[in-house]
């Protein structure tokens, strides 16, 4: 649909602050909907559906589409949502695609799962594909380590990953589990095949369970042998697929001087997806659930720099107007393919379902939903 390309191009052009009265910076600002009755619509289609349809919502969702969630959270409590509503026939994914496939591999086969948009996927998990992560196995097993390590997927990757992670003994994890995930592992085996975020598992491995860095290898994927001698991968605790979020990577440590130097007593808040410089330097590091929680906790008049995505920043600058509020660097743009979610894209496809036509249904394949749901479910019990 139009609406999001344009939205794409105007946001190109934004890198201004928007103040408000209270001196609040906040960097940038999403057109209008385009068309007023889309609002009036996506309740009365919403509406017309009831109790068989549920909307999930990403906190990094744009507002248009976030007031229509039924829920809305982090992708660990997302996950948990879709396990534990059985009864909502349809679940309008309003997030990325991993995401929508984990909600159709934990939800029961008469469940089904819709994307509103089709191109919401995730750069980040598109960084390691099932046959370089086949390869990279097959380079452990001939070293003769892969018997000893446990391989650990993010959230942020592709159901044939975490089918890959299930069927060799390993779990699923999300930016709020992921130090649970990795302790979990090292009860297990002797090394972590940590996948696809090198910052994430990095972040956890040195700055939450005590590894140094040396104890970690980055694993890439174009090269042979990911780029490692044998002795690095055999010395190696951690091997980090070399894959990162482009939104979260490009926070710097500049960008915390500065705010640090511009506006005295100010906090640093960021997500774990952020380089390791960074999160080393950080106040508080957390997922999108544990942002908003330390926002919500905090004393009226603190004063936070968020490094995340921007939806999110501008919904908390303006849901906590009491707090000062910035966004870590005013030069970073949104998350494009969480962003590809408008409500032109929501209304279509909830009219469509209201008209007996299901759009954009997300089905895995159900053998590699099988071994997936398996990393899936040793995650959601973890201890
Ligand atoms: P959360 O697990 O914190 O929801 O983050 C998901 C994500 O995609 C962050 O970039
Ligand atoms: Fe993927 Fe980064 Fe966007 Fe999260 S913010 S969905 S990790 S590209």
């Amino acid at each position: 649909m139009g609406s999001s390309r344009l939205s794409d191009l105007l946001l190109l052009g934004q890198g201004s602050d928007l103040k408000s009265e209270r001196g609040v910076s906040c960097t940038g600002e999403l057109p209008e909907s385009s068309d007023p009755d889309l609002v009036k619509r996506a309740f009365a289609a919403k509406a017309a559906l009831g109790n068989r349809a549920m909307v999930l919502g990403h906190h990094y969702q744009r507002d248009e589409v976030i007031q229509f969630a039924d829920i809305t959270g982090d992708s660990f409590k997302l996950a948990q949502a879709a396990e534990e509503n059985t009864t909502a026939e349809f679940i309008f994914f309003c997030g990325v695609h991993f995401m929508a496939e984990s909600a159709d591999i934990l939800t029961t086969p008469n469940q089904k799962v819709i994307l509103p948009d089709l191109a919401a996927g995730c750069s980040m998990a598109d960084m390691a594909t099932a046959k370089q992560v086949d390869d990279c196995w097959d380079a452990l097993e001939k070293i003769g380590v892969a018997s000893k390590t446990v391989p650990i997927t993010y959230m942020n990757s592709s159901a044939a990953i975490k089918a890959f992670t299930g069927k060799n003994g390993g779990a699923v994890c999300t930016s709020s589990n992921a130090t649970r995930a990795m302790n979990w592992a090292f009860d297990k085996g002797e090394k972590v095949l940590f996948l696809p975020d090198q910052h994430l598992g990095r972040n956890t491995a040195v700055l939450n369970l005590g590894l140094t860095l040396e104890d970690c290898v980055i694993w890439n994927p174009w090269k042979t042998n990911g780029g490692l001698s044998d002795e690095e991968i055999q010395r190696a605790k951690v091997i980090l697929w070399r894959g990162h979020c482009s939104v979260h990577g490009r926070f710097t440590t500049e960008n915390v001087n500065q705010m640090r130097s511009k506006v005295p007593g100010i906090k640093i808040l960021v997500h774990p997806e952020c380089q390791h410089e960074v999160v080393s330097i950080a106040d508080v590091v957390g997922s999108t659930e544990m942002i908003i929680r330390t926002i919500e906790n905090s004393p009226i008049g603190s004063k936070w720099a968020i490094g995340t995505e921007l939806n999110l920043v501008q919904r908390l600058a303006k849901n906590f107007p009491d707090r000062e509020i910035h966004f870590l660097d005013k030069t970073v743009c949104y998350c494009s393919t969480m962003n590809r979610i408008d409500l032109p894209h929501l209304v279509w496809a909830m009219e469509s379902l209201v008209e007996g036509r299901l759009v954009n249904q997300i089905s895995v394949d159900s053998e590699i939903a099988k071994y997936a749901k398996v990393a899936l479910e040793r995650m959601l019990a973890l201890p």
